[in-house]
């Protein structure tokens, strides 16, 4: 059986990578693809190693039906470079970030999760980044799920042919 592993990659790895991760375990269960899609999230940086999601990503996705609660901050490491076939990156920072620890010969695996926002998407189809909620109000948490939701189904979109041939 083809699989694809995954990791999504953020700053602190409280806010918008676990977002990530939890819109797209919800989408790839929907899909029937939960043996098939194998699922990470972690932060280029070590602030909040050990820590759950921000209360405010928890509370935006438990909202919309995600549960972040059981996720656990953790800091990328080289070594993810062979364990994962992707590397989805939320900004030009955790690309830099990114670039920096990867051997040179992994690099294509890094993306930015932007790049697979469908062209139909009339309202993220362009956007280049995630921008980082941080240091923002509830609107902040609630443009990142937007934005996951409309990338993470183009992402399934552009797996699921491969997985299933
Ligand atoms: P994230 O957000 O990268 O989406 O998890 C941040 C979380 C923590 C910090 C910055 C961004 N921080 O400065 O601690």
């Amino acid at each position: 059986m083809k699989t694809v592993s995954i990791c999504f990659v953020c700053l602190g790895n409280i806010c918008r990578s676990p977002t990530a991760e939890g819109v797209m375990r919800h989408l790839v269960e929907q899909a029937n693809l939960a043996e098939r899609i194998l699922i990470d999230s972690a932060g280029t940086g070590d602030w909040h190693i050990g820590q759950p999601p921000d209360d405010r990503a928890q509370q935006a996705s438990r909202g919309r039906g995600y549960e972040l609660s059981a996720l656990r901050g953790r800091q990328i490491a080289a070594a993810d470079f062979e364990r994962f076939d992707l590397l989805i990156a939320m900004d030009d920072k955790n690309i830099a970030a990114l670039r920096e620890i990867c051997p040179p010969e992994q690099r294509d695996k890094i993306r930015l999760l932007m790049e697979f926002v469908p062209e139909t998407d009339a309202r993220w189809h362009g956007a280049r980044e995630v921008v980082d909620p941080y240091f923002g109000g509830a609107e902040g948490f609630e443009q990142v799920l937007d934005q996951c939701e409309a990338a993470c189904g183009g992402l399934i979109a552009v797996l699921r042919p491969q997985l299933i041939a």
